[in-house]
Order: structure tokens, then C-alpha cells, then sequence
């Protein structure tokens, strides 16, 4: 699949994550063979602000640049906005594109610019912005045509079903969205009341599909290749966002990717399972300082314990980690009792 002239082979894609596609993750899931990634959602008005402040910024001050920091081996990527007013959004665009802004900005600018129309969390939903959107279908236009006309990189939104049972109305707002410049859509098949409770209606996805002109992605419930297979026959869309199925396990895309072109598909060995985890935890303490990077550390590592022999004790260890060393020590304990 394409958006604009980016090429995504296998449409196989790494969702936006608060708190997760960081650049650490994201190192690893495209090495496994995620094609295109998202960032954690970034507040536009934040990051605007931030370069208004009187006061100097220094790299350690600005907490949401860094989020929206692009390294070039990350290409294809997006950096996911969120935000209700278009000023704000179009503005944070143009600093995306330009690059040039105050704090820790990347190497690159991102090759896509996304846009929340989905978090479903109440502070934010409260400020109008997320999923908050899809309630107000004018204003979400009016976003992306702001945004479209800032800057000349594509512009994406990431929508849900709709609000709720009552409605959804994901295919008129995808097509609204088409006609303010929207370059591709992923749809998140759950309404906002789901939250992230219950199945995702892929059906919502596919009728999405059928109704606008610019690429679709699917995005919800796909946990193994099969899923991924499913969704992309059963909806046609174009491409899929992994999302919660890649915690802890990014090599459920190397696993996508096989069953794409009809190749087999072998399963990491505890060992190299383990030695990724560690991996992770160090690149997390490389980028963030050891403090951020341990806390940050013990939900993904809790993740990567997930289902092996032993794992439940581990997990309540790694809790408690902190430092390398401790993690090193209870994946290193872990192994050993699981020859
Ligand atoms: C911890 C967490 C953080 C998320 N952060 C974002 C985000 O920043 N932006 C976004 O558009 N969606 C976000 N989502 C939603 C996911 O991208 C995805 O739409 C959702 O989890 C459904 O996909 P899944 O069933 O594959 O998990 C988040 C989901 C989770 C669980």
C-alpha cells in the first residue's frame, strides 16, 4: 500500500502507543518487521507552547518534543498529533515538517503526520480532542484541512467505529476526512464507550474501505498472523496496525510477515526472547537516563514474561527492579530454571 508516494509493502504496521511505541520499541518492532510505525501521541498545544516559553529551553526541560523525535533508520514513520483546535494542530504540523524546533527534535522529519480522532481517555476526550472528534465531525474536517494546507508531508487519521452503539459513524467521517485532504485512515473497530473492552467490529472496517478512495488500515484485536490474515481478507483493507498483540512480543510482525508471502514461521526461542527483553530495558535506560528507564522498563518486561514457566514470581521481581542489573539478574535466574 502507498500513502502519497510512501510505499508500505505488506501494509504491516506498529500503532500508536502512549507510554510504549517509543523510539525503543519501535527500534525493535521494524526490526522484526513492522514496516511503517506510529509515535506515542504528541500534544500539539504542548508542543507549541513549549516553544513559546520565556524561559530557555533545555533539552531536559521540554518533555513533549522528545516524543516527536524521528531518527532517519525509522523511516517510514508517522508522529501521531492529538489536539481539537486547527490553529494548534496545523502549527505543531509545521514544526513536525520543519524540524526546527526547541527540545530534543529528531534527526528527520516524520514521513507522515497521523491524528487522534480515537483515544478514548476522559481528560482527554473532557478537552474535545481524541475520540472526542467523532462527535463533531465539522471540526475534525476543519483540523485536517488546516493541516493539509500547513504542510506538504501526508496527513492520517486514526478514527474508532464511532462513539457509541448509537453511534457509529465512522464512514461519513472517513469520507469528511478524505475531502479535507486525509491521505490514509486507520480504523480502530471499537466505539469509544468499548474503550478497549470487548471484540473490535472489523465490519465497520470494511465498510469504511468500500466508501472512501485513499488507503484504510485495520486496527483492533489482531494478537497472531492468522487474525492479521483474517482482517485483511474479511475487510479488505489495505494494510494493519498491530497494537497490544505486539507487547512484549514484536515478533508477532516477523510472524505476520511469514504468513503474508507463504513462508514458515519459527517462534523465538526463551533465550532469545529474553535476551530482546534485556535489549529493550537497556535501550530504554540508554535513551531515557536509568530512573525514567527502569520504571519505563517493568511493564515491558512484565509483558515479555507473559506466559512462560516461572513467569508470574519474575513479573512481581521486575516490579520491584532497579536497576540493569536486577532485570539482568531475574531474566538470567528465569532462564536457568527453564532449560
Ligand atoms: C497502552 C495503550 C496506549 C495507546 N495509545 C494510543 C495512542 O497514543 N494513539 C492512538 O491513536 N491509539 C492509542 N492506543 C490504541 C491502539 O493504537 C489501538 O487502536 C487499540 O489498542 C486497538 O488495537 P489492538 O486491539 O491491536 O490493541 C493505545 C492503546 C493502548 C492499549
Amino acid at each position: 500500500m502507498y500513502i502519497n508516494d510512501i510505499e508500505i509493502r505488506h501494509g504491516l504496521a506498529l500503532a500508536p502507543l502512549a507510554g510504549v511505541s517509543d523510539c525503543s520499541f519501535r527500534s525493535l518492532a521494524r526490526r522484526f518487521g513492522a514496516e511503517y510505525t506510529v509515535s506515542e501521541m504528541v500534544s500539539a498545544k504542548a508542543l507549541c507552547y513549549e516553544q513559546r516559553c520565556r524561559r530557555p529551553v533545555t533539552e531536559e526541560r521540554t518533555r513533549t518534543a522528545p516524543l516527536a523525535a524521528v531518527l532517519c533508520e525509522e523511516l517510514p514513520m508517522a508522529v501521531q498529533l492529538f489536539g481539537a483546535e486547527p490553529e494548534f494542530m496545523a502549527r505543531a504540523a509545521q514544526l513536525l515538517e520543519s524540524n526546527e524546533y526547541r527540545g530534543a527534535c529528531g534527526e528527520v522529519p516524520p514521513s507522515v503526520i497521523d491524528v487522534n480522532m480515537g483515544c478514548p481517555m476522559a481528560k482527554i476526550v473532557g478537552n474535545g480532542e481524541g475520540s472526542a472528534l467523532m462527535k463533531n465531525p465539522l471540526l475534525a474536517a476543519e483540523i485536517v484541512r488546516a493541516m493539509t494546507d500547513a504542510v506538504k508531508i501526508p496527513v492520517t487519521v486514526k478514527i474508532r467505529a464511532g462513539w457509541d452503539d448509537g453511534q457509529i459513524n465512522a464512514v461519513e467521517l472517513a469520507k469528511r476526512l478524505e475531502d479535507a485532504g486525509a491521505s490514509m485512515i486507520c480504523v480502530h473497530g471499537r466505539t469509544r464507550e468499548q474503550m478497549y473492552a470487548g471484540h473490535a467490529d472489523w465490519e465497520i472496517i470494511r465498510r469504511v474501505k468500500e466508501a472512501v478512495r485513499i488507503p484504510v488500515m485495520g486496527n483492533g484485536d489482531i494478537f497472531c498472523a492468522d487474525d492479521a490474515l483474517r482482517m485483511l481478507d474479511e475487510t479488505g483493507c489495505d494494510g494493519v496496525m498491530v497494537a497490544r498483540g505486539a507487547q512484549g512480543n514484536p515478533w508477532i510482525f516477523a510472524e505476520i510477515l511469514a504468513a503474508m508471502v507463504g513462508e514458515a514461521y519459527a517462534p523465538p526461542a526463551l533465550k532469545e526472547r529474553f535476551a530482546v527483553a534485556l535489549e529493550h530495558a537497556r535501550l530504554l535506560v540508554t535513551q531515557k537516563g536509568e530512573r525514567t528507564g527502569i520504571a519505563e522498563s517493568r511493564k515491558h518486561m512484565a509483558w515479555y514474561l507473559h506466559g512462560i514457566r516461572g513467569g508470574a514470581a519474575a513479573r512481581n521481581a521486575v516490579m520491584n527492579a532497579t536497576s540493569l542489573s536486577d532485570i539482568e539478574r531475574i531474566f538470567g535466574e528465569l532462564l536457568a530454571n527453564n532449560p
